[in-house]
């Protein structure tokens, strides 16, 4: 019997699929400012899909440190960073104007990821960046961050794209199962993953550790009903 082991695997979900048109989408209005929103419950795939896209293509992707909350200099100095910029100047409006200039020297889109972290004027602070070096700035977060651009008139006008991620389907766990433990999933062993997960890839991956543990345990390569459900019980316990 060959030996199960997890294998981290990207899998191009419905989701990730909405994703790639989104960016196609946003791309199209080239050389104007313009947001784009993803969003959704977590363990949804959401930054994972964002750093995959921006892996593959020219793309900036900062992810919010709750630690900047007081600080929009740190934050600005972490985007630039992120913009290859090796010595940010110290004062804040130098710093904004270094990112604008790196950006329009190498237009690319700007992906934040957990901005509803920060106080409100960070989203302002973003749209002068957006309408100033004219590209896209997608923001990605949880729903939260919905209503929190929605009540600012100018960022929610300026946001031509948005989109929800689903929880995954019960296909996609049977895909997700075989590409990362080689696992044999059929779809009522995915639909008790699915339900235990409420569609969050996090929780299904820690089932399907325990899962493979069981599975090898018992000395099989396919997890039946009861094995699944074992493995969900002891995910719930610890
Ligand atoms: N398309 C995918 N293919 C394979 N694994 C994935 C995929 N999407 C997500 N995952 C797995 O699920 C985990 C959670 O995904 P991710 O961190 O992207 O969720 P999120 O929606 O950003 O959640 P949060 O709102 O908590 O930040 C990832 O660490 C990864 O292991
Ligand atoms: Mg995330």
């Amino acid at each position: 019997m060959k030996k199960l082991v997890f294998k981290p695997t990207f899998v191009k979900t419905k989701n990730v699929r909405s994703f790639e048109e989104m960016m196609d989408g946003l791309r199209a209005a080239d050389g104007e400012g313009r947001l784009g929103l993803v969003w959704g419950r977590a363990g949804r795939g959401k930054t994972r899909t964002v750093q995959w896209w921006a892996a593959h293509n020219l793309a900036v992707y900062l992810r919010v440190a709750t630690v900047w909350r007081t600080a929009e200099g740190d934050f600005l100095r972490a985007l630039c960073r992120e913009l290859k910029v090796l010595d940010p100047p110290a004062r804040k409006g130098a710093i904004f104007a270094e990112a604008v200039q790196r950006l329009l020297e190498e237009p690319r889109p700007v992906f934040i990821d957990e901005l509803e972290k920060m106080p409100r004027y960070f989203l302002d602070l973003v749209r002068d960046l957006s309408d100033m070096a004219a590209v896209p700035v997608v923001l990605i977060g949880e729903e939260e961050l919905v209503s929190y651009m929605k009540q600012n008139r100018r960022v929610w006008s300026r946001t031509f794209r948005q989109l929800q991620f689903e929880p995954i389907a019960a296909s996609e766990i049977v895909l997700y199962a075989s590409d990362t433990t080689g696992l044999k999933v059929s779809p009522a062993v995915a639909k008790v993953l699915l339900d235990a997960s409420g569609g969050d890839i996090r929780i299904v991956k820690r089932d399907l550790l325990r899962l493979i543990d069981l599975a090898a345990g018992k000395g099989v390569e396919e997890a039946d009903e009861t094995l699944a459900r074992m493995a969900v019980k002891a995910g719930l316990t610890g």
